[in-house]
């Protein structure tokens, strides 16, 4: 697993675009997953402001609330459409978008797992994490084998979101997720991080067991994760200046 550490936020989605391009050169129908929250929003306005081309890339969400349809301004679905797929004038056949409006979620996770299969899988995973080391909606305790599933949500995650809803009752407790077994199959997996409140998570992720206890822990067995982080949460990493003398040193090798 790649630790690449930026002075700042915007230098961290500067580095993300910059690999997400160098990926769509590479293949112009890449297959791309979504995370949704606050960290990639400043990728997704570069993306947008950069007109890469992008029509034939193929999307795919990693999670929603159930019960939220896409309609509701709060799903995943929605924030995707408006952050991304709609300046991007995306056709609906390229946005393959978990819904939580759905009369049977086991059914639906087991035809989305067929979906990423039958796209040839996904070739480039964007990733956040929670401050309790989810990823996705794997909470902690997730089987680091799981497939894509319908999932509860504890008690911390309703909390960051009660700002979304009217109150914290609100907020629903069902999600639909991939799987981490499912997100451990893309190709190249890129996980973003910003802001003291993720540096607990950030390190226990990095430099910690593998555990089902830190969901993302499980990205150590990835063979090209890179995270990319702030100061801010690269903060309490134990081997930071080693994470970054590896980076520094990366275009090194072999000269
Ligand atoms: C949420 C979502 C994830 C997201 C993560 C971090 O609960 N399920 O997909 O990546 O938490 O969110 P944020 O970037 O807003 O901190």
């Amino acid at each position: 697993m790649e630790i690449v550490i930026q002075r700042t936020y915007e230098d961290l989605c500067d580095e993300a675009f910059r690999v997400l391009r160098q990926e769509l050169l590479r293949k112009p129908g890449l297959a791309l997953g979504l995370a949704t929250g606050r960290t990639p929003a400043g990728l997704y306005r570069r993306i947008v402001d950069a007109k890469l081309p992008m029509k034939r890339v193929r999307f795919f969400n990693l999670d929603e609330f159930i019960g939220l349809p896409p309609s509701d301004p709060r799903s995943f679905h929605h924030l995707l459409h408006e952050r991304l797929l709609d300046p991007l004038k995306i056709p609906e056949r390229n946005a393959h978008l978990l819904r939580g409006d759905v009369p049977d979620p086991e059914k639906a996770a087991v035809a989305y797992e067929k979906v990423v299969r039958a796209a040839g899988g996904i070739d480039l995973q964007i990733l956040g994490i929670g401050r309790n080391g989810h990823v996705a909606f794997n909470e902690p305790g997730s089987s680091l084998g799981s497939r894509t599933r319908p999932k509860t949500l504890e008690m911390k995650t309703l909390v960051d979101y009660a700002g979304t809803f009217a109150s914290p009752d609100e907020v629903p407790r069902f999600s639909i997720t991939m799987g981490i077994g499912t997100i451990l199959e893309a190709r190249r997996i890129l996980l973003l991080a910003s802001g003291p409140e993720k540096a607990e998570a950030i390190q226990r992720m990095a430099e910690g067991p593998i555990t089902a206890e830190i969901p993302a822990s499980a990205l150590q067995l990835h063979p090209k994760a890179s995270v990319l982080l702030d100061e801010d949460a690269a903060s309490r990493l134990i081997r930071k200046d080693y994470w970054k003398w590896v980076y520094a040193n990366k275009w090194r090798v072999g000269q």
